[in-house]
């Protein structure tokens, strides 16, 4: 009977879990749970005797990886796959997955709310400013990049987009005006919501030069990772420009220095909460166990992100 571990720091919503229970029950499966686990070790122990693993933003280590003899494959509940060290588990014969597009929604909706917020200044009984008539520039048109889309057009933003990897007619028949570069798309655009992965390629990207091209009272919005933005710059940013707004869906490393700084102009959630939805535990875990019994029994590696 292959067992499948669900390692889960922070754990899935009790009814995502029961949904996932009833895949591996239905599969014959067995399930093991460790959910907010505090120390690595914990993971490493737990990972040592099983075939398959759901994570979240766990890092699935070389250490982990190695420690997990019996491992045919792991899958990341969600988008980014960044916490899971592809070479290692390459290596070790390993495939890894993401469910891409299964939490999206959540997260979208978190930039929107944090907009809303800080555009109110955070509730606090001051005017504040509208979204509507503002432009916003989504930096990648993935899933999440879309469905912010979706919904700042309905608040009446002017939305625009910047995505080399995806068709321009495809973003187009969106209502989303297609710029060519990064700089066009800072240049334009008052809001800026993130949406790029964090890889070699994409980390310290959004750096001082490119934030500060943005206009007037700009807000940049970061859903995305705190690694691809360059702190350093963003500092050196929010200290030359008193308009500048940072928000995040995770604390950067330097929130100690923006808080003592910046008062006012920065919001973090305290943990990242962008995903952090029943419904997105849901359907990314549904996805995540499917994916798991796909493989274990037909050999399915839709969604493999180590090819
Ligand atoms: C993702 O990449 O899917 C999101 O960042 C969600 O991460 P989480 O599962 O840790 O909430």
């Amino acid at each position: 009977m292959p067992k499948v571990l669900v390692a889960t720091e922070k754990p899935f919503a009790p009814a995502a879990v029961e949904q996932i229970k009833k895949v591996f029950d239905q599969a014959g499966y067995e399930l093991a749970l460790l959910e907010k686990y505090s120390d690595p070790s914990e993971f490493l122990a737990a990972a040592a005797d099983v075939d398959a693993m759901i994570i979240r933003s766990d890092k699935a280590t070389k250490e982990v990886l190695d420690a997990a003899k019996n491992l045919k494959v792991i899958v990341r509940a969600g988008a980014g796959y960044d916490n899971i060290d592809l070479q290692a588990a390459t290596a070790n014969g390993v495939v890894a997955m993401n469910t891409p597009g299964q939490n999206s929604n959540a997260v979208a909706e978190l930039a929107l709310g944090m907009m809303v917020f800080m555009a109110r200044n955070q509730y606090n009984g001051k005017a504040g400013t509208e979204l509507r008539g503002k432009k916003l520039g989504i930096h990648a048109y993935g899933h999440v990049g879309k469905l912010v889309g979706d919904i700042t057009r309905g608040f009446g933003m002017e939305v625009f987009a910047f995505d080399p990897f995806v068709p321009k007619e495809e973003i187009e028949k969106d209502g989303v005006t297609v710029v060519t570069s990064a700089d066009a798309l800072y240049e334009t655009c008052q809001y800026i919501s993130l949406h790029i992965p964090a890889n070699d390629k994409t980390k310290k990207s959004i750096n001082y030069e490119l934030l500060s091209k943005m206009p007037a009272n700009a807000v940049l919005v970061n859903t995305a990772r705190k690694e691809v933005i360059d702190e350093d710059g963003l500092i050196k940013l929010m200290a030359d420009r008193e308009d500048f707004t940072y928000i995040s869906d995770i604390a950067p490393d330097c929130k100690d220095e923006i808080a003592e700084k910046f008062a006012g102009r920065f919001f973090f959630t305290p943990k990242k909460m962008g995903a952090q939805t029943a419904e997105a535990n849901i359907n990314a875990g549904i996805a995540a166990a499917t994916q798991i019994v796909n493989f274990l029994e037909k050999g399915d590696t839709t969604f493999q992100v180590n090819k």
